[in-house]
């Protein structure tokens, strides 16, 4: 066994010690995302993550660094508030070590949240976009060094699930689809790179998911990714991207997306 699965599995048989098993899918909540966690359902237990096998200690603040067992009507989730970032200086093994353990401890679906600039002048700080496809600008892969799986050149057509976006279409129709670029950060891009990022067909940009997305569907995983759009990317508006903003937006929007989420749950 390669070292990135004997690690989820080590965390795997933790989660199932301390919050029970069952679950049908794990959800990450990002930066921004906090008050959606109260839509998700009712907490029954948590702890937090780095007293799991492999998560190493989260620091940016609005990231919480917990693990909990919600339930969601008669489903359980496996639910992360914050997440590990790459530029934190941790590897993408390390990133995506959540989304793995999930995947261990039996979650068949993902739903991965983000807070992400929006390239489109349409879209409106606050709102939801369902990812329908990302651009992986971040120089990095968490199946690089692992075998997990049957195979290692995986393949990454639909990797955002097109069932699960047609649920949450369902559940708030309208909501719009887009491009996902996902950089290292954690500085903001510049106007120059934003212009770039939208030659080559982004709609969103952010500092995370991509690897997390890429470690689901190597793990067999059904995947949702939703970014909250919490400002206008960098040259779009007078004033440039802050991290307080972000949180502003969160905080504003967070249970209107909360009840997005837990829609589509119910839809699975
Ligand atoms: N750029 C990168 N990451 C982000 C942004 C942004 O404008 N907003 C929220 N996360």
């Amino acid at each position: 066994m390669d070292n990135a699965r004997q690690v989820a599995s080590e965390a795997a048989a933790q989660i199932a010690d301390r919050l029970g098993g069952g679950f049908a899918a794990t959800v990450v909540l990002g930066t921004g995302w906090d008050d959606a966690f109260a839509e998700l359902g009712e907490l029954e237990a948590q702890i937090p993550t780095t007293e799991l096998a492999g998560f190493p200690a989260t620091r940016v603040e609005g990231h919480g660094g917990t693990v909990g067992a919600v339930a969601a009507g008669d489903r359980r989730l496996l639910v992360y508030r914050g997440r590990v970032h790459l530029y934190e200086g941790n590897s993408a093994a390390a990133v995506s070590h959540g989304v793995r353990a999930a995947a261990a401890a039996g979650c068949e679906a993902a739903v991965l949240t983000n807070a992400a600039g929006g390239l489109r002048p349409h879209y409106r700080v606050g709102a939801a976009v369902l990812i329908s496809d990302h651009l992986n600008l971040t120089g990095a892969s968490p199946v690089e060094g692992t075998e997990w799986g049957t195979d290692r050149f995986v393949n990454l057509v639909d990797s955002y699930s097109p069932r699960l976006r047609a649920l949450a279409a369902e559940v708030a129709p309208g909501t719009p689809e887009g491009v996902y670029a996902g950089l290292r950060g954690p500085h903001f891009e510049t106007p120059a790179e934003i212009q770039m990022l939208r030659s080559m067909g982004a709609d969103l940009v952010g500092m995370s998911t991509v690897l997390e997305a890429i470690a689901a569907r190597h793990c067999g995983m059904e995947t949702l990714g939703v970014s909250l759009v919490t400002n206008l990317a960098a040259g779009m508006s007078d004033e440039g991207p802050s991290h307080q903003e972000v949180l502003d937006a969160g905080a504003a929007s967070g249970t209107a997306v909360g009840r997005l989420l837990r829609g589509v749950i119910d839809r699975l």
